[in-house]
């Protein structure tokens, strides 16, 4: 495969993170992701959620997606361009514009002894995207596409403001570059329930104009706003595929426990992903065959032993024995939906 062929907005090819466990024996290892693949599609901005209970490397991908931190192995590519091997300054002038964040908690985004507009000022003028005599309209063009307007904003301080106000104007922020991507880690995590919706739908809208990876722990929020949905489980991406696939007819047994315990008929209310560990069940990514088989309900005597490959069946990913062939390989060499 040619790497810098230029047909996706964002190719993750094999990307890994391992860290050295804080916790626990000194040294031991924790693959936070491992071997994930997946790409977006240039010409038509999507909603790609990464869902799954806490631990399970949601974080750690975004934040690889982003360029804040470094892969162990594997490749991004944006644009066709291998982001793991640009030169520092070309990411900050090319690629940070182009990929932008937006954080959990607004409260922290914002220090509160500052006015919350120089924020989109600071923005707008670092990256050039206005000299200072059109970064008013600049920064009024952002806060529109998130319902907002310089003149409700200027002069205001975080503390005058709401969550949920406080969430679109650090939205607005990471729209002022007219970004193709934006990743966005539990976004409305710290709002009220009856305001999570409303920034969901805003997610809905601005995917006219870019694409988004929604982080999140509620299935709720992920089956309204998305259009694929990756479930990871460990590092491991285990069903990725459209939403209504997914999340309407789950096919892992690990996406069935999290649909069944989880989703809620309510999509405000606030809903966690956990699936309890088992009494035993140590962390130990190294272990061989499948990261869930100590939980899951189906497991059969070569999950124990052989790590599932991803296998396409009804169109998504799934990677788990009781699809496809089994016949021992390690996994990451199937092929991909997407
Ligand atoms: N800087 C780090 N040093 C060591 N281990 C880390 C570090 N960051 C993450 N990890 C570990 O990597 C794994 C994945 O963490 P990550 O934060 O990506 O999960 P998550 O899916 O975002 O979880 P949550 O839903 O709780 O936000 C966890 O086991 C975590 O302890
Ligand atoms: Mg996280």
């Amino acid at each position: 495969m040619d790497p810098e062929r230029n047909d996706s907005l964002l190719r993750v090819e094999d990307l890994t993170k391992s860290f050295t466990s804080r916790q626990g024996l000194a040294g031991s290892r924790v693959v936070a992701v491992d071997r994930v693949r997946f790409e977006l599609p240039s010409t038509r901005p999507e909603i790609l959620t990464l869902a799954g209970e806490s631990g399970s490397g949601k974080t750690t991908l975004g934040r690889m997606i982003m360029g804040m931190i470094e892969p162990s192995a594997g490749h991004l590519y944006f644009m066709g361009r291998d982001v793991s091997r640009m030169p520092a300054a070309e990411r900050q002038t090319w690629f940070r514009p182009r990929v932008q964040p937006i954080f959990q908690d607004p409260f922290a985004t914002f220090n509160p002894l500052r006015r919350v507009e120089t924020y989109l000022y600071e923005t707008a003028l670092n990256y050039r995207v206005a000299k200072h005599a059109t970064a008013d309209e600049q920064v009024d063009r952002a806060l529109g596409e998130v319902g907002l307007s310089l003149k409700e904003v200027k002069g205001r301080y975080p503390n005058e403001l709401s969550g949920g106000q406080l969430q679109r104007i650090s939205i607005a922020r990471a729209l002022i570059t007219r970004p193709s991507l934006l990743v966005a880690d539990e976004p409305v995590s710290m709002l009220d329930a009856s305001l999570r919706m409303s920034v969901v739908n805003l997610f809905r809208r601005l995917k006219q104009q870019q694409s988004v990876i929604y982080i999140t722990h509620d299935l709720a929020t992920a089956y309204y706003a998305s259009d694929r949905v990756a479930i990871m489980l460990r590092g491991w991406v285990v069903e990725l595929g459209p939403v209504e696939k997914v999340l309407g007819t789950p096919l892992h047994p690990y996406t069935q426990l999290l649909k069944s315990s989880i989703l809620e008929p309510d999509p405000t209310r606030k809903t966690r992903l956990e699936v309890p560990l088992s009494a035993g069940d140590v962390r130990d990514d190294a272990r061989e065959g499948c990261r869930f088989a100590s939980r899951c309900p189906r497991v059969l005597d070569v999950c124990r032993r052989v790590a599932p490959r991803d296998t396409i069946v009804d169109g998504r990913m799934v990677k788990c024995h009781l699809f496809g062939d089994s016949d021992g390989h390690a996994n990451g060499s199937g092929p991909h939906p997407n």
